[in-house]
Protein backbone atom coordinates (compact mmCIF):
# COMPACT_ATOMS: atom_id res chain seq x y z
CA UNK A 1 0.00 0.00 0.00
CA UNK A 2 1.91 3.30 -1.00
CA UNK A 3 2.12 5.62 1.87
CA UNK A 4 -0.08 8.19 2.88
CA UNK A 5 -0.52 11.46 1.37
CA UNK A 6 -0.05 14.56 1.61
CA UNK A 7 3.64 14.26 1.30
CA UNK A 8 6.26 16.86 1.97
CA UNK A 9 9.45 17.71 0.62
CA UNK A 10 11.60 18.95 3.49
CA UNK A 11 15.54 21.15 2.61
CA UNK A 12 18.14 21.76 4.89
CA UNK A 13 20.73 23.78 4.74
CA UNK A 14 21.00 25.97 8.12
CA UNK A 15 24.82 24.83 8.81
CA UNK A 16 26.99 22.27 7.09
CA UNK A 17 24.93 19.59 5.91
CA UNK A 18 22.89 20.10 2.83
CA UNK A 19 19.84 17.66 2.85
CA UNK A 20 16.26 16.92 1.12
CA UNK A 21 13.91 14.88 1.60
CA UNK A 22 9.93 13.67 1.16
CA UNK A 23 8.15 12.26 4.10
CA UNK A 24 4.52 11.26 4.34
CA UNK A 25 1.84 12.06 6.53
CA UNK A 26 1.91 8.44 8.13
CA UNK A 27 5.51 8.79 9.11
CA UNK A 28 7.00 7.13 6.06
CA UNK A 29 10.44 8.64 4.97
CA UNK A 30 10.14 8.22 1.29
CA UNK A 31 13.48 9.86 0.47
CA UNK A 32 16.22 10.77 2.29
CA UNK A 33 19.61 12.63 1.18
CA UNK A 34 22.37 14.08 2.58
CA UNK A 35 25.76 15.39 1.93
CA UNK A 36 27.52 16.29 5.23
CA UNK A 37 30.04 19.33 4.34
CA UNK A 38 32.88 17.89 7.00
CA UNK A 39 35.77 17.53 4.54
CA UNK A 40 35.62 20.85 3.25
CA UNK A 41 35.69 22.50 6.76
CA UNK A 42 38.30 20.11 8.33
CA UNK A 43 41.29 22.15 8.22
CA UNK A 44 39.44 24.79 9.43
CA UNK A 45 38.70 23.12 12.50
CA UNK A 46 35.06 24.28 12.40
CA UNK A 47 32.63 25.63 9.70
CA UNK A 48 33.44 28.47 7.09
CA UNK A 49 30.35 30.58 6.72
CA UNK A 50 31.45 31.17 3.26
CA UNK A 51 32.30 28.15 2.00
CA UNK A 52 29.03 26.33 3.59
CA UNK A 53 27.11 29.29 1.56
CA UNK A 54 28.40 27.90 -2.04
CA UNK A 55 28.28 24.27 -0.94
CA UNK A 56 24.91 24.23 -0.34
CA UNK A 57 24.51 26.48 -3.50
CA UNK A 58 26.35 23.80 -5.56
CA UNK A 59 24.40 20.72 -4.03
CA UNK A 60 20.86 21.62 -3.13
CA UNK A 61 19.25 20.81 -6.49
CA UNK A 62 21.00 17.78 -7.16
CA UNK A 63 20.11 16.63 -3.84
CA UNK A 64 16.76 17.43 -4.17
CA UNK A 65 16.53 15.72 -7.90
CA UNK A 66 17.88 12.41 -5.93
CA UNK A 67 15.52 12.53 -3.39
CA UNK A 68 12.51 13.09 -5.72
CA UNK A 69 13.91 10.21 -8.02
CA UNK A 70 14.11 7.54 -5.05
CA UNK A 71 10.68 8.25 -3.90
CA UNK A 72 9.85 7.93 -7.57
CA UNK A 73 8.34 10.77 -7.41
CA UNK A 74 7.93 14.21 -9.32
CA UNK A 75 7.38 17.58 -8.05
CA UNK A 76 3.68 16.71 -8.99
CA UNK A 77 3.52 14.05 -6.77
CA UNK A 78 4.33 16.21 -3.75
CA UNK A 79 1.94 18.35 -1.92
CA UNK A 80 3.98 21.07 0.06
CA UNK A 81 7.48 22.02 0.36
CA UNK A 82 9.18 23.03 3.94
CA UNK A 83 12.92 25.06 4.41
CA UNK A 84 14.38 25.51 7.18
CA UNK A 85 15.02 29.74 7.31
CA UNK A 86 16.61 29.87 10.75
CA UNK A 87 18.37 29.87 12.76
CA UNK A 88 21.77 29.06 11.02
CA UNK A 89 24.13 30.67 8.96
CA UNK A 90 22.71 33.26 6.78
CA UNK A 91 24.21 32.36 3.63
CA UNK A 92 23.27 28.70 4.06
CA UNK A 93 19.53 29.97 4.74
CA UNK A 94 19.10 31.85 1.83
CA UNK A 95 20.22 29.59 -0.48
CA UNK A 96 17.50 26.65 1.05
CA UNK A 97 14.64 29.05 1.57
CA UNK A 98 15.24 30.55 -2.03
CA UNK A 99 14.72 27.07 -3.43
CA UNK A 100 12.16 26.20 -1.67
CA UNK A 101 10.17 29.31 -2.36
CA UNK A 102 10.87 28.45 -6.23
CA UNK A 103 9.22 25.87 -6.40
CA UNK A 104 6.08 26.69 -4.52
CA UNK A 105 5.89 29.52 -6.58
CA UNK A 106 6.83 27.22 -10.05
CA UNK A 107 4.47 24.58 -8.78
CA UNK A 108 1.63 26.62 -7.16
CA UNK A 109 2.11 24.41 -3.57
CA UNK A 110 1.90 25.85 -0.12
CA UNK A 111 5.32 26.60 1.26
CA UNK A 112 6.43 26.88 5.05
CA UNK A 113 9.26 28.31 6.69
CA UNK A 114 10.68 26.15 9.72
CA UNK A 115 12.42 26.66 12.67
CA UNK A 116 15.60 24.23 12.61
CA UNK A 117 15.20 24.05 16.18
CA UNK A 118 11.25 22.92 15.94
CA UNK A 119 12.49 20.22 13.34
CA UNK A 120 14.86 19.02 16.08
CA UNK A 121 12.08 19.19 18.59
CA UNK A 122 9.04 17.71 16.63
CA UNK A 123 11.51 14.53 15.03
CA UNK A 124 10.66 12.94 18.46
CA UNK A 125 7.12 12.93 16.88
CA UNK A 126 8.17 11.12 13.73
CA UNK A 127 9.48 8.22 14.22
CA UNK A 128 8.02 6.79 17.77
CA UNK A 129 5.22 9.13 17.81
CA UNK A 130 5.73 10.96 21.50
CA UNK A 131 2.39 12.97 22.65
CA UNK A 132 2.49 16.81 23.49
CA UNK A 133 3.43 17.95 25.85
CA UNK A 134 7.40 16.78 26.36
CA UNK A 135 10.38 17.97 27.71
CA UNK A 136 12.96 18.39 25.26
CA UNK A 137 16.35 18.41 25.94
CA UNK A 138 17.87 19.84 22.44
CA UNK A 139 21.90 19.27 22.63
CA UNK A 140 23.46 20.18 19.28
CA UNK A 141 26.52 22.26 18.11
CA UNK A 142 24.76 25.10 18.08
CA UNK A 143 21.97 24.97 20.52
CA UNK A 144 22.04 23.76 23.85
CA UNK A 145 18.53 24.52 25.74
CA UNK A 146 15.69 22.65 27.78
CA UNK A 147 11.89 23.31 26.51
CA UNK A 148 8.85 22.07 27.46
CA UNK A 149 6.79 21.21 24.08
CA UNK A 150 3.86 22.10 25.13
CA UNK A 151 1.85 21.51 21.50
CA UNK A 152 2.69 22.43 17.83
CA UNK A 153 3.98 26.17 18.11
CA UNK A 154 3.87 26.39 21.56
CA UNK A 155 7.38 26.25 23.22
CA UNK A 156 8.04 27.19 26.41
CA UNK A 157 12.12 27.57 27.08
CA UNK A 158 13.18 26.67 30.67
CA UNK A 159 16.72 27.37 30.59
CA UNK A 160 19.92 27.28 27.87
CA UNK A 161 23.60 27.93 27.70
CA UNK A 162 24.98 31.36 29.12
CA UNK A 163 28.18 30.41 27.10
CA UNK A 164 28.93 27.55 25.21
CA UNK A 165 26.65 24.83 23.24
CA UNK A 166 27.30 21.30 24.34
CA UNK A 167 27.80 19.87 20.91
CA UNK A 168 30.59 23.24 20.70
CA UNK A 169 32.01 22.36 23.88
CA UNK A 170 32.54 19.00 22.26
CA UNK A 171 33.77 20.03 18.99
CA UNK A 172 36.31 22.79 20.99
CA UNK A 173 37.60 19.94 23.69
CA UNK A 174 38.28 17.70 20.41
CA UNK A 175 40.13 19.86 18.83
CA UNK A 176 42.61 21.34 22.35
CA UNK A 177 43.03 16.92 22.33
CA UNK A 178 43.79 17.13 18.70
CA UNK A 179 41.32 14.56 17.84
CA UNK A 180 40.35 16.25 14.84
CA UNK A 181 36.86 17.57 13.54
CA UNK A 182 34.01 16.70 14.00
CA UNK A 183 34.82 16.75 17.67
CA UNK A 184 31.73 14.89 19.30
CA UNK A 185 32.03 11.26 17.58
CA UNK A 186 36.44 11.51 17.73
CA UNK A 187 36.07 12.08 21.37
CA UNK A 188 33.27 9.49 22.39
CA UNK A 189 35.24 7.47 20.74
CA UNK A 190 38.81 8.33 22.24
CA UNK A 191 37.19 8.25 25.70
CA UNK A 192 36.26 4.50 25.36
CA UNK A 193 39.89 4.05 26.26
CA UNK A 194 40.00 6.52 28.87
CA UNK A 195 39.55 6.42 33.06
CA UNK A 196 36.98 8.93 33.64
CA UNK A 197 38.11 9.50 37.23
CA UNK A 198 41.96 10.06 36.93
CA UNK A 199 41.91 14.22 36.21
CA UNK A 200 38.85 16.05 38.49
CA UNK A 201 37.37 18.57 35.92
CA UNK A 202 34.93 21.30 37.51
CA UNK A 203 30.97 20.45 37.36
CA UNK A 204 29.79 23.66 35.73
CA UNK A 205 26.56 24.63 37.30
CA UNK A 206 25.69 21.33 38.85
CA UNK A 207 23.18 21.72 41.90
CA UNK A 208 22.55 25.32 40.99
CA UNK A 209 18.94 26.57 40.82
CA UNK A 210 17.40 26.62 37.45
CA UNK A 211 18.51 24.66 34.56
CA UNK A 212 21.04 26.65 32.76
CA UNK A 213 24.38 25.80 31.10
CA UNK A 214 27.35 26.20 31.31
CA UNK A 215 30.60 24.93 29.21
CA UNK A 216 33.60 27.11 28.87
CA UNK A 217 34.91 27.06 32.29
CA UNK A 218 35.10 23.17 31.78
CA UNK A 219 36.53 23.87 28.44
CA UNK A 220 39.35 26.21 29.78
CA UNK A 221 40.08 23.63 32.94
CA UNK A 222 40.54 21.37 29.76
CA UNK A 223 42.86 23.49 28.54
CA UNK A 224 44.82 24.41 31.53
CA UNK A 225 45.02 20.57 32.10
CA UNK A 226 45.93 19.80 28.16
CA UNK A 227 49.17 23.30 29.03
CA UNK A 228 50.36 21.60 31.99
CA UNK A 229 50.97 18.38 30.54
CA UNK A 230 52.15 19.41 27.33
CA UNK A 231 54.15 17.75 24.31
CA UNK A 232 54.85 14.86 26.92
CA UNK A 233 50.91 13.62 26.86
CA UNK A 234 50.61 10.17 26.01
CA UNK A 235 47.56 8.67 23.99
CA UNK A 236 46.10 7.37 27.30
CA UNK A 237 46.93 10.84 29.09
CA UNK A 238 44.52 12.02 25.97
CA UNK A 239 42.32 9.11 26.53
CA UNK A 240 41.73 10.01 29.99
CA UNK A 241 40.84 13.80 29.85
CA UNK A 242 38.50 12.52 26.95
CA UNK A 243 36.54 10.25 29.34
CA UNK A 244 36.41 13.05 32.10
CA UNK A 245 35.10 15.70 29.99
CA UNK A 246 32.22 13.27 28.84
CA UNK A 247 31.84 12.51 31.84
CA UNK A 248 31.00 16.25 33.52
CA UNK A 249 28.98 16.86 30.48
CA UNK A 250 27.21 13.85 30.88
CA UNK A 251 26.55 14.27 34.62
CA UNK A 252 25.66 18.10 34.05
CA UNK A 253 23.18 17.15 31.05
CA UNK A 254 21.17 14.98 33.88
CA UNK A 255 21.21 17.26 36.53
CA UNK A 256 20.02 20.17 34.52
CA UNK A 257 17.28 17.90 33.43
CA UNK A 258 16.04 16.71 36.64
CA UNK A 259 15.67 20.81 37.69
CA UNK A 260 13.88 21.29 34.15
CA UNK A 261 11.52 18.44 35.07
CA UNK A 262 10.73 20.04 38.34
CA UNK A 263 10.33 23.37 36.89
CA UNK A 264 7.52 21.57 34.38
CA UNK A 265 6.17 20.39 37.49
CA UNK A 266 5.71 23.30 39.52
CA UNK A 267 4.08 24.53 36.04
CA UNK A 268 1.78 21.66 36.29
CA UNK A 269 3.16 19.68 33.23
CA UNK A 270 3.05 16.60 33.06
CA UNK A 271 5.07 15.36 29.96
CA UNK A 272 4.46 12.14 28.52
CA UNK A 273 8.08 11.42 27.81
CA UNK A 274 11.52 13.15 27.87
CA UNK A 275 13.26 13.96 24.92
CA UNK A 276 16.28 13.71 23.74
CA UNK A 277 17.39 15.57 20.16
CA UNK A 278 20.43 17.32 18.26
CA UNK A 279 23.69 15.85 17.23
CA UNK A 280 24.67 15.13 21.23
CA UNK A 281 22.26 12.71 21.81
CA UNK A 282 23.81 10.45 19.72
CA UNK A 283 26.58 9.97 22.92
CA UNK A 284 26.12 6.58 24.49
CA UNK A 285 27.05 8.16 28.09
CA UNK A 286 24.52 10.72 27.50
CA UNK A 287 22.14 8.58 26.61
CA UNK A 288 22.60 6.28 29.34
CA UNK A 289 22.76 9.02 32.02
CA UNK A 290 19.33 10.52 31.06
CA UNK A 291 17.81 7.09 30.09
CA UNK A 292 18.36 6.84 34.11
CA UNK A 293 16.88 10.26 34.61
CA UNK A 294 13.79 9.72 33.01
CA UNK A 295 13.82 5.96 34.67
CA UNK A 296 13.43 7.71 38.01
CA UNK A 297 10.61 10.09 36.96
CA UNK A 298 8.48 7.12 35.23
CA UNK A 299 9.16 8.94 32.21
CA UNK A 300 9.85 7.27 28.55
CA UNK A 301 13.09 8.19 26.94
CA UNK A 302 12.68 9.42 23.53
CA UNK A 303 15.53 9.70 21.41
CA UNK A 304 15.50 9.21 18.09
CA UNK A 305 17.24 7.13 15.73
CA UNK A 306 20.60 9.05 15.29
CA UNK A 307 20.25 9.60 11.71
CA UNK A 308 17.32 11.72 12.73
CA UNK A 309 19.33 13.14 16.03
CA UNK A 310 21.66 15.08 13.66
CA UNK A 311 20.85 17.58 10.95
CA UNK A 312 18.76 16.02 8.34
CA UNK A 313 15.70 16.72 6.04
CA UNK A 314 13.09 14.09 7.31
CA UNK A 315 12.59 16.35 10.53
CA UNK A 316 12.19 19.37 8.30
CA UNK A 317 9.68 17.59 5.92
CA UNK A 318 7.71 16.57 9.15
CA UNK A 319 7.77 19.80 10.59
CA UNK A 320 6.06 21.19 7.81
CA UNK A 321 3.61 17.82 8.16
CA UNK A 322 2.52 18.80 11.20
CA UNK A 323 1.85 22.71 10.38
CA UNK A 324 -0.43 21.50 6.62
CA UNK A 325 -1.88 19.18 9.56
CA UNK A 326 -3.06 22.09 11.28
CA UNK A 327 -3.61 24.59 8.40
CA UNK A 328 -0.50 26.60 8.40
CA UNK A 329 1.03 28.66 5.44
CA UNK A 330 3.97 30.30 5.21
CA UNK A 331 4.22 33.44 3.13
CA UNK A 332 6.60 33.61 -0.06
CA UNK A 333 8.68 36.88 1.44
CA UNK A 334 9.10 34.90 4.78
CA UNK A 335 13.10 35.88 5.65
CA UNK A 336 15.60 34.22 6.78
CA UNK A 337 16.26 34.55 9.75
CA UNK A 338 20.29 33.71 11.32
CA UNK A 339 18.34 34.07 14.72
CA UNK A 340 15.50 32.64 15.73
CA UNK A 341 14.60 31.47 19.40
CA UNK A 342 12.24 28.62 19.38
CA UNK A 343 9.45 30.62 21.70
CA UNK A 344 9.43 32.75 19.52
CA UNK A 345 8.21 30.71 16.52
CA UNK A 346 4.27 30.94 17.25
CA UNK A 347 4.87 34.90 16.60
CA UNK A 348 5.71 33.96 13.03
CA UNK A 349 1.81 33.70 12.20
O1 LIG B 1 22.40 18.66 15.44
P1 LIG B 1 23.72 18.74 14.78
O2 LIG B 1 24.00 17.76 13.67
O3 LIG B 1 23.99 20.15 14.19
C1 LIG B 1 23.63 21.34 14.80
O4 LIG B 1 22.48 21.80 14.61
O5 LIG B 1 24.51 21.87 15.54
O6 LIG B 1 24.82 18.59 15.92
C2 LIG B 1 26.18 18.55 15.63
C3 LIG B 1 26.93 18.51 16.95
C4 LIG B 1 28.43 18.69 16.79
O7 LIG B 1 28.88 19.62 17.74
C5 LIG B 1 28.98 17.29 17.07
O8 LIG B 1 30.29 17.30 17.60
C6 LIG B 1 27.97 16.78 18.08
O9 LIG B 1 26.73 17.25 17.61
N1 LIG B 1 27.99 15.32 18.15
C7 LIG B 1 28.34 14.62 19.24
C8 LIG B 1 28.31 13.25 18.87
N2 LIG B 1 27.91 13.17 17.56
C9 LIG B 1 27.72 14.45 17.14
N3 LIG B 1 28.69 15.02 20.46
C10 LIG B 1 29.01 14.06 21.36
N4 LIG B 1 29.02 12.73 21.08
C11 LIG B 1 28.68 12.29 19.85
N5 LIG B 1 28.69 10.98 19.59
ZN1 LIG C 1 20.74 20.89 14.23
Amino acid sequence: MPAQRPYVLGIETSCDETAAAVVAADRTILASTLLSQTRLHATYGGVVPEIAARAHLDHVDGLIREALSSAGLRFDGIDAVAATVGPGLIGGLIVGAMTGKAIALATGMPFFAVNHLEGHALSARLSPGVAFPFLLLLVSGGHCQLLIVEALGRYHRLGGTIDDAAGEAFDKTAKLLGLGYPGGPALERCAERGDPDRFPLPLPLLGRPGCDFSFSGLKTAVRLLVERLGPAATDKDVADIAAAFQRVVARVLADRTVHALAMAASRGVRPSALVLAGGVAANREIRARLEGVAAAHGLPLAAPPLALCTDNASMIAWAGLEHLAAGHADRLDAPARPRWPLDQTAARR
